[in-house]
């Protein structure tokens, strides 16, 4: 039986606000962390304003995630690249002791786990709005406007809301996830009030749609979400494309009521890749090993590399439905969805009008022309040999030097070109790599069957 929005949002309007005990863990952490950066600060002779920010601050974090934003705050004189040194190195002193990784966001800074909580210690600069010089020195003011904008309904319905992008793999800001970040779901109930009625705004987005909070005056290209404190910036572009259309297509349907929970289960489901067997014969995943970086320089990456090799085997007259990619930061698998995994022996090549005299002559001189003759657009035409029929020797070319031929990511074209190997789906469902299983699960992309639990 299905059950609306209300009912869906009664059962969890408790559950998605952590207990008092839990709000006691993670308020002793932000102390000890306040303190502790402190401490760093002076010992290193450093003169920094140190900032509670985030979800942390904005009272929008949810249970077992809470995570701490430490701001340190300079004076402007210090300046961008001050900062990364001078803010680095208390970071590094107040989370000693503890497990760290360098995240990068516009430049670096520091995530830390402390006692079970995730801490960020993030650098920026103490500037008055719209002197901004690096990303961070917003951050301190999203703060400032989030506190007075958001009661503690509003909050309920962030909370609602993230609960919701999590649940539906909408969430997370991180190049990883390219989703809604935690203040994009702030500003988005900021602006609505509520979870029902930003999703009866959302049902209608389009890709021209502008959502703001406060004035602004300039021309904006695209789907964008404003960010309050500096209009200038548009927050939606740090969104994938597609995951903005899901959230549409989601809110049209949760607004409809549904059989499943949208707070703990995902409507659209990945269908079974041994239920579509035949189709993995058109599944090819390139897997390779590579050295250790951080999650943010991979997927990255990967991202871009994938993205050469869809370019260039469309160029060379494969067709590529879908791709996907995934990492666990030593291997990484980008796998393609083939039309078919041969092409035509044969192709044509469209020159230049019959007027371009030199460009005609040079055309028609390429070692590749078998023939040639002219189109009724006056256009030369050469039918050559497709280079590579098959998709397994034309990625053997590839990856002798996948750099110069492809524009393969430095990174992890060292170990790319060392390792690589091709599998073709059957074969990839058979490995138990949990990394070539996350690829091959979503590049079909969804079951046809919706909200089906
Ligand atoms: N921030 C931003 N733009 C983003 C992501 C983050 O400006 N795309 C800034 C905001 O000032 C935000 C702060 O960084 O308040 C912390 O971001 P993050 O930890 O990603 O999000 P939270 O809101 O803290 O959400 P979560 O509960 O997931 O930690
Ligand atoms: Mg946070």
């Amino acid at each position: 039986m299905k059950q609306d929005l209300r009912q869906w949002i009664a059962i969890h309007a408790s559950d998605v606000t952590p207990n008092g005990e839990e709000k006691k863990k993670v308020q002793q952490v932000a102390q000890l962390m306040l303190s502790r950066c402190k401490v760093a600060a002076e010992r290193l002779n450093e003169k920094v304003t140190i900032i509670l920010g985030g979800s942390y601050a904005h009272d929008t974090w949810l249970p077992g995630k809470g995570d701490i934003d430490v701001f340190l705050a300079f004076d402007k004189a210090v300046g961008k690249d001050g900062l990364s040194v001078k803010g680095l190195k208390i970071a590094h002193e107040a989370l000693a002791g503890y497990d760290v990784v360098t995240r990068y966001a516009e430049h670096p800074y520091l995530e830390g786990f402390v006692e079970g909580v995730r801490v960020n210690v993030v650098p920026c600069l103490n500037v008055k709005k719209g002197e901004w010089i690096s990303a961070a020195d917003r951050s301190p003011h999203h703060t400032e406007y989030m506190s007075a904008k958001l009661n503690e309904g509003m909050k309920l319905q962030v909370r609602l809301l993230k609960r919701l992008m999590q649940t539906q793999r909408l969430y997370g800001a991180e190049i990883k996830v390219r989703g809604f970040s935690g203040y994009v779901c702030e500003v988005l109930i900021a602006k609505y009030g509520n979870l029902e009625e930003l999703l009866k705004a959302a049902s209608s987005w389009r890709n021209d749609t502008v959502i703001s909070l406060e004035e602004y005056r300039q021309n904006v290209e695209g789907f964008a979400i404003l960010d309050p404190v500096d209009t200038n910036r548009n927050l939606a572009r740090a969104i994938a494309p597609w995951k903005v259309a899901e959230f549409i297509f989601l809110s049209r349907i949760i607004l409809k009521g549904t059989k499943c929970d949208p707070f703990l289960q995902p409507l659209l489901d990945y269908p079974e890749p041994n239920d579509l067997s035949d189709l993995l014969e058109n599944v090819f995943v390139l897997y390779f090993t590579h050295r250790k970086e951080n999650e943010d320089t991979i997927w990255g990456e990967l991202a871009r590399s994938s993205q050469a090799i869809v370019r260039h085997l469309t160029q060379e007259g494969f067709e590529v439905l879908n791709h996907t990619y995934s990492s666990d930061l030593h291997s990484s698998a980008i796998c393609l969805l083939l039309a078919g995994e041969r092409i035509a022996r044969l192709r044509s090549r469209t020159g230049p009008e019959v007027y371009r005299d030199k460009e005609t002559d040079t055309f028609l001189k390429s070692s590749k022309t078998l023939t040639w003759f002219f189109s009724d657009d006056f256009r030369s035409r050469r039918i050559e040999r497709s280079s590579f029929p098959d998709i397994l020797h034309l990625i053997e070319f590839y990856m002798e030097r996948p750099i110069e031929r492809i524009g393969f990511s430095k990174g992890i074209a060292e170990g790319a070109k060392k390792s690589w190997k091709m599998m073709n789906g059957k074969e990839a469902m058979l490995t138990s790599d949990e990394v070539v299983k996350d690829a091959v699960r979503r590049v079909f992309g969804y079951s046809p069957a919706i909200d089906s639990c």
